[in-house]
């Protein structure tokens, strides 16, 4: 997916747009891109492939070694393909003027039509009208900002869009709407922009987010931001994560290493919703609404669960994307909106209809400062650090650790203290599942050799195997279906054979022989059945095992989840797959 950087400042403007550049490689992209401003002109380099190519060429040729002003871009191709001429930067006719650009621009074609007759296209791409737009307006109003204003109006879409002009070269304008675009203030050195709060921790943690409709002029030395001609205030954030966070750090892949987190994950989540538990103030309601999309619906589904059993509050939980056409949303209702990235365009309109209706918007977000925090009345945030990987891991298990406390917090007191006793023992039995790593992979490796999946769970395991299965689906690219386990009989035991994959997670809770019965079933047609099971449960005629450590009944899928992390992990890179850039897949999907 594509990303934008910028940087105006003292320091060498390659040696910090290069290196923010980097990290967002694991966005995947397919070209990369930078144009910076030097004795008054915009210099040029951009390459089809790797970053490193784009290093190696910017080398050989005569790009400036040192300037104060720049902007870099990765493409991941939408209109045109992978190329050197559809990269970005992008350049008017004069060569003056450059722009990179994140998501569609959905009128380009009518605007490229009207703007051929006078200007020369030298791309494919959506992004150069607004090169050619600037670059008219600039003529009409002489002003850098009132041209960009100008030409941005324009648009129709999504977009973050970032522009140098060589005449006016104290000056980065940025605007956004519906895709992310972030402001980095790193102090004397100069001021960053980026479409993405990871690749600015190595220069700065200190942030001011753009809202939709907002434009930024930013100037080495300040930040000013815009709406309608209209100053807006707003404060910087300090980013809660350091740079190191959102390294590797030795391991083969970030999914990896995002999964190992998840006992220190818990830890940090359950440590800031206890800091903030008395500040919660939820009002009146008598029903809470939870949304989300992906895996953030799965963790809903869990929220709904816990709410209903411990608190005894009744729960809807609905997909985003489904959510915002529904007629009817009883007033009276809390609602609680859930986001890794806090920027899911589905997420955010249903949370702007919510809003319609007059209810209270609570959301659980792990980037803060995004826009669903900055649109809600109270964030619970999910504190689970930068995740980089594509499929989401451990800001699943810092969404159902904020879900679990949020349904004893609304219990009252009576059973508190042994429930806030039971997820403090939740790390240490993680560590345990982990270390079923290697065992886990040497299972993978037959489950690679397989097309179609089951995953089936009753009850609290249901929405863990919905989660398992998309987690399978999506870096393994093997055909994963959740079921409930006891809705099999009505229909999907059809599939039932030896070579279709049955993936049971079973611990012992008040479901237990219910599903056993079921994997009987599926055993009993020849199925090939995985068992995911507490230790010591005697379940025979299973062609897999792997056993959890004995947890209470409400805390198990911190336990189940990890291991159908790990298996669809080894499944997809056992058979090749880049797991942490799974294709067509996005980190955020700002489109509806
Ligand atoms: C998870 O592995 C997915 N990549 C995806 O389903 C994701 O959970 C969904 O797009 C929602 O994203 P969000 O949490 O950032 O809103």
């Amino acid at each position: 997916m594509c990303g934008i950087v910028g940087y105006i400042g003292k320091t060498n403007a390659l040696h910090v747009i290069i290196p923010s550049l980097q990290r967002l490689e694991y966005r995947g992209y397919d070209s990369a891109g930078i144009a910076v401003i030097k004795d008054g002109e915009i210099r040029l380099a951009k390459k089809k492939g790797k970053i490193s190519e784009l290093i190696s060429f910017v080398s050989r040729i005569d790009f400036p070694t040192f300037s104060r002003v720049g902007i870099g871009h990765t493409r991941w191709a939408t209109h045109g393909p992978p190329s050197d001429n559809n990269a970005h930067p992008h350049l008017e006719c004069s060569g003056k003027i450059a722009v990179v650009h994140n998501g569609i621009i959905e009128n380009f074609s009518e605007l490229r039509k009207k703007l051929e007759k006078n200007h020369k296209f030298t791309s494919e791409t959506d992004t150069e009208v607004i090169a050619h737009l600037i670059e008219d307006a600039l003529k009409e109003v002489g002003s850098f900002e009132k041209a960009f204003e100008f030409a941005v109006k324009q648009l129709e879409g999504t977009f973050a869009v970032v522009s140098i002009f060589s005449g006016e070269p104290d000056r980065i304008l940025c605007a956004r709407y519906k895709a992310p675009l972030v402001i980095g203030l790193w102090d004397e050195n100069g001021n960053l922009v980026s479409s993405d709060i990871p690749s600015l921790l190595i220069f700065t943690k200190k942030i001011i987010p753009l809202s939709d409709g907002e434009i930024a002029i930013v100037k080495e030395n300040s930040v000013e931001i815009k709406k309608d001609g209209f100053r807006v205030e707003r404060q910087p954030i300090e980013v809660p994560w350091d740079a190191q966070q959102a390294e590797k750090s030795g391991f083969k892949h970030f999914m990896l290493k995002e999964i190992y987190e998840q006992p220190h994950v818990v830890v940090d989540t359950t440590a800031e919703f206890l800091s903030r538990w008395d500040e919660l103030n939820l009002g009146e309601f008598q029903k809470i609404i939870i949304t989300g999309c992906g895996t953030s619906y799965h963790a809903g589904l869990l929220g709904k669960l816990w709410i209903e059993h411990i608190a005894k509050i009744p729960v809807e939980v609905d997909y985003a994307s489904e959510l915002r056409y529904k007629d009817y949303i009883q007033k009276n209702s809390l609602f609680i909106a859930i986001s890794q990235s806090g920027e899911t365009a589905d997420t955010l309109e249903a949370v702007r209809r919510a809003k319609e209706e007059g209810l209270k918007v609570v959301s659980l977000v792990n980037v803060l400062g995004s826009t669903l925090s900055r649109e809600s009345d109270f964030v619970l945030h999910t504190n689970a650090g930068p995740e980089i990987g594509v499929a989401a891991t451990k800001t699943f298990l810092s969404q159902i650790t904020v879900l679990y406390l949020l349904a004893v917090f609304l219990s009252g007191q009576s059973r508190k203290s042994k429930m806030l006793y039971d997820i403090q023992k939740v790390p240490e039995k993680i560590e345990e599942v982990l270390a079923l790593s290697d065992f886990i992979y040497e299972i993978s490796e037959d489950v690679s050799k397989l097309k179609n999946a089951l995953y089936l769970g009753r009850w609290i395991s249901y929405p863990v195997v919905m989660e398992g299965a998309l987690k399978l689906k999506e870096i393994s690219y093997i055909h994963a279906e959740p079921y409930p386990a006891g809705e099999m009989k009505h229909g999907p035991i059809a599939l039932v054979s030896p070579s279709t994959l049955s993936v049971f997670v079973a611990p012992r809770d008040r479901v237990f022989k219910k599903t056993i019965s079921n994997l009987h079933e599926v055993s009993a047609r020849h199925g090939k059945v995985i068992l995911i099971t507490t230790k010591n449960t005697d379940v025979k005629d299973v062609w897999k095992k792997i056993e959890i450590p004995d947890v209470e009944e409400f805390l198990s899928p911190f336990l189940t989840v990890p291991v159908l992390q790990l298996l669809a992990y080894h499944t997809a890179t056992i058979l090749g797959h880049d797991v942490d850039q799974p294709r067509n897949l996005a980190k955020s999907v700002t489109v509806e």
